[in-house]
């Protein structure tokens, strides 16, 4: 098991040297936890794909502490990226800019661009601070598993690969950073927290949602296309719905609804917020599914969110993780 380091000052002076050495540490941010190793150190990045299993076409986002440290990485001229990080920055958005030759390979797949977040968690800040180095940093779950959103999450699924697990307590998003690609069209290839209409709004132009790396390469074939559409999945089978399932009560099924119902028959309920709050629903759809994936329901069933701000982020990971897998 690996061990898990508090938030104390010699504890994140220890996960930073850790960094620093090479080693790999998961950390908590404000999204979801993060597998981090040195950006620039290829052997540690090669390590985070192998203990997450995560196939080499699929390229990381490497957090910064400060834009000038994301301008020694990447090209941030574009007038947007001023635009973007003043309203978002640090905070949950990811902004793929054009490269600089510094950034190996490895982290990008290859790809002239690089995704680049500085994240807003106190515990992030404070490692990125001290260790100095831009961290690359993916999700810190298996491929294709629900991300963690807690230290106990990330224990219970790479705990075995691991040495060292920053605990900075829940995530207070709860789903992952929203990417923006700034170079080429401009599009958001993953919804989030900071919302389509909030980019609109900053930017002053239509911002279209458009598909992320990964479903480009599966329709070009490059990967079994299972593994590519169904992610963030437990191992449950979960459904989705917009009115209740009417045989729910009878089986071993549990139904979620975006708010606590006033009346239900069926015994396993559960919901995702109080009152239907969408920022309460993210913050909290992968630890309950998590959750309900060790309790050995036969199926999952679940309220979708309603599609606009925080909802289609939801949306977007409820969606991958009902996909049937092929795999
Ligand atoms: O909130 C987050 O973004 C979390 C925390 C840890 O910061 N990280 C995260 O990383 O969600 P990950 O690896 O699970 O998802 C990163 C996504 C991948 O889908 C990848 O394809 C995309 O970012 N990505 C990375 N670099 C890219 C690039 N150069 N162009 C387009 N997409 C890129
Ligand atoms: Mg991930």
């Amino acid at each position: 098991m690996a061990e898990i380091l508090t938030d104390s000052d010699a504890d994140l002076a220890a996960a930073a040297e850790m960094l620093k050495n090479g080693g790999l540490v998961a950390i908590p941010t404000e999204t979801v936890y993060g597998l981090a190793a040195n950006a620039f150190c290829e052997s540690a990045v090669r390590r985070i794909f192998a203990v997450k299993s995560r196939p080499f076409i699929d390229p990381l986002i490497v957090h910064v502490h400060s834009l000038e440290q994301a301008g020694t990485l990447a090209d941030i001229s574009h007038p947007f990226v001023k635009k973007l990080a003043d309203a978002f920055w640090p905070g949950p958005l990811t902004l793929v800019l054009p490269k600089k030759s510094c950034v190996p390979d490895i982290v990008t797949a290859g790809e002239p661009t690089v995704a680049i977040r500085m994240p807003v968690h106190p515990v992030a800040r404070k490692i990125l601070k001290l260790s100095g180095l831009p961290l690359a940093a993916p999700s810190a779950n298996q491929f294709g598993y629900v991300s963690p959103t807690c230290a106990r999450h990330v224990q219970d699924s790479l705990g075995e690969r691991l040495e060292l697990i920053v605990d900075g307590g829940n995530c207070d998003c709860g789903v992952e950073s929203t990417i923006v690609r700034l170079c080429g069209e401009l599009k958001i290839l993953r919804p989030g927290v900071v919302t389509r209409e909030q980019i609109e709004t900053v930017l002053g132009v239509p911002v279209a949602f458009g598909k992320g790396l990964m479903e480009s390469a599966g329709e070009k074939g490059m990967q079994a296309p299972g593994m590519l559409k169904s992610h963030y999945s437990p191992k449950t089978r979960l459904e989705l719905f917009g009115n209740v399932p009417a045989t729910a009560g009878e089986k071993n099924y549990a139904v979620v609804w975006q708010k606590r119902p006033e009346n239900t028959s069926v015994p396993a309920t559960f919901w995702l917020s109080e009152n239907g709050d969408q920022a309460e629903v993210a913050r909290n759809v992968f630890a309950l599914l998590r959750r309900l994936d060790n309790l050995g329901f036969e199926k999952i069933f679940m309220e979708r969110s309603p599609n606009s701000g925080i909802g289609a982020a939801v949306n977007d990971r409820l969606s991958r993780a009902a996909a049937k897998r092929t795999d």
